[in-house]
């Protein structure tokens, strides 16, 4: 018998943390072994020339999910995972969503069955829409189960919760040892521009940035940090896009609380133009927040480098733009209200941060690993198994050609959904190999993932997201005592 199921031979490894040139044993799905030279394997691969990095954490992507703007998601747990793995991410975190006015216990099991069709891991967040008594009495059971990260919205009237709510949604959070992420934008604002947009008889998909402009994301962004001070609760901040967003989440980090933050390629690559296109190549770009201009973009980039902004995810929210039960599901000539929100990514992301980052000089290869994969795992209690490759960690694993150009177009992806907002494109750098738990599921152009290989990963507690015990005043909210 071997003594190694695989062993990646001649790469260079890249952690979070550092870089060496080494090969890498792997064992019962498991890294066993990273020594200068091994031997003894069932199968090595040659990854000379090439970066043996931790397979992507993509924790942000909504997949099976009851869309908050109408439209269904064109994905399945199958092809959102199988494009996933294309595109070099070996873990996924999508959502679990509460109906308002019902508890989530029945959809969540009805979630947990849909994802075993998952090709790889996968775990959830909960998002609650109305935190009534029966759903926060039903929580620390859910929480206790591995399901340790909540999620709220601040708009969408289907899902948009006060500030009463919140801060009750931070109190079952906090006593349950659960973070909680949020899709911060000023709801009443978005409402009252999009009525006087509409009302001026300005339809088009252009108006969506100007329904929701950037001073709407910093508003509610400096809001849910308040109420995340005074509860003492450590949050996630979703998809910033905008200088002034990120500049409320570094004064905050800077005061020493716990407010993590993420963006994505999309705000990296798109832009308001993008909105402003004829027919149906506007909603291609249509999310939420709304793609920004080229003085965010690089913005952004700079709150990368001074780890403001932390995480990189896909924010994978996927509708046909050419089958009517997508983001046209109001009809061909709907107004920017009535499009579904959201872009297809997942696949996509991991190029696009490279080819944007490090081909361009920039980030450093670390900080690729770390807001790619590491900095998801260790913020969403999935670290060492996940995000890093070293002794005992899953044998989750991308091997990537740096040099490899691709131009996307929608017949090379993998996904499910009808379009590519990156049409055209040319990326630097792309996985040639994905390896999940030891097995190949992508290699030289070939997929082999298999649905059901994907286990759900139950969270436990985690020192990483523990609160810090300071409020702003003597007195815990949360237990009811002085501090
Ligand atoms: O436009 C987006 N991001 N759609 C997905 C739902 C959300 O807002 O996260
Ligand atoms: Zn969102
Ligand atoms: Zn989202």
């Amino acid at each position: 018998m071997s003594e190694y199921d695989l062993i990646i031979k001649g790469g260079t490894v890249v952690n979070a943390a550092d870089m060496v040139k080494a090969d890498v044993g792997i064992r019962d799905g498991r890294v066993v072994a990273i020594a200068e030279s091994l031997s003894g394997a069932d199968r090595e691969i040659d990854a000379s020339g090439r970066y043996v990095m931790p397979g992507g954490v993509d924790s942000h992507c909504h997949i099976e999910q009851p869309s908050s703007t109408g439209g269904k998601n064109a994905e399945t747990f199958e092809s959102g995972t199988r494009s996933a793995a294309c595109g070099g991410t070996t873990s996924i975190i999508c959502f679990c969503p509460q109906e308002k006015g019902s508890t989530i216990t029945p959809m969540l099991r009805d979630y947990h069955e849909k994802a075993k069709k998952a090709c790889i891991d996968y775990s959830f967040h909960l998002i609650i829409n109305d935190p009534s008594d029966a759903v926060v009495s039903e929580l620390p059971g859910l929480i206790g189960e591995g399901h340790r990260s909540l999620k709220l919205f601040m708009t969408y009237p289907k899902n948009r919760v006060d500030d009463s709510e919140i801060l009750r949604i931070f109190e079952v959070a906090r006593s349950n040892e659960a973070l909680v992420t949020v899709h911060a934008e000023n709801h009443d604002a978005i409402m009252y521009m999009t009525d006087k947009l509409l009302a001026a008889g300005l339809t088009g998909t252009k108006y969506h940035a100007w329904c929701k402009p950037p001073v709407v994301e910093r508003e509610a962004v400096h809001r849910i940090i308040a109420l995340a001070e005074l509860m003492d609760q450590p949050i996630q901040i979703f998809h910033v896009t905008c200088a002034e967003a990120a500049e409320e989440i570094r004064r905050a980090q800077q005061r020493g609380l716990k407010i993590f933050a993420e963006t994505c390629p999309q705000y990296f690559v798109l832009t308001e133009d993008d909105l402003d296109k004829p027919s149906r190549e506007g909603a291609k770009a249509l999310c939420s927040p709304a793609p920004r201009t080229e003085e965010h973009q690089s913005a952004l980039w700079s709150y990368i480098r001074s780890g403001t902004l932390g995480v990189v995810t896909s924010d994978h929210a996927p509708y046909n733009v050419h089958t009517p039960d997508g983001k046209f599901w109001a009809g061909d000539n709907a107004p920017f209200n009535q499009i579904a929100n959201g872009v297809p990514g997942l696949e996509t992301r991991m190029p696009i941060v490279f080819s944007e980052g490090v081909a361009t000089g920039r980030i450093d290869l670390q900080t690729f690993v770390a807001i790619t994969s590491a900095n998801a795992a260790k913020l969403f209690g999935l670290y060492p198994k996940k995000g890093t490759v070293s002794v005992g960690a899953d044998a989750d694993i991308v091997i990537w050609d740096a040099e490899k150009a691709v131009t996307v177009t929608q017949d090379k992806l993998h996904h499910d959904t009808d379009y590519t907002p990156y049409e055209g494109k040319t990326l630097t750098g792309w996985p040639v190999t994905t390896i999940s738990r030891g097995r190949v599921i992508w290699n030289d152009g070939e997929v082999d993932a298999e649905p059901g290989w994907g286990r759900f990963i139950a969270r436990d507690p985690y020192d990483y997201i523990a609160p810090r015990g300071v409020f702003p005043t003597p007195f815990n909210p949360v237990s009811g005592e002085l501090v």
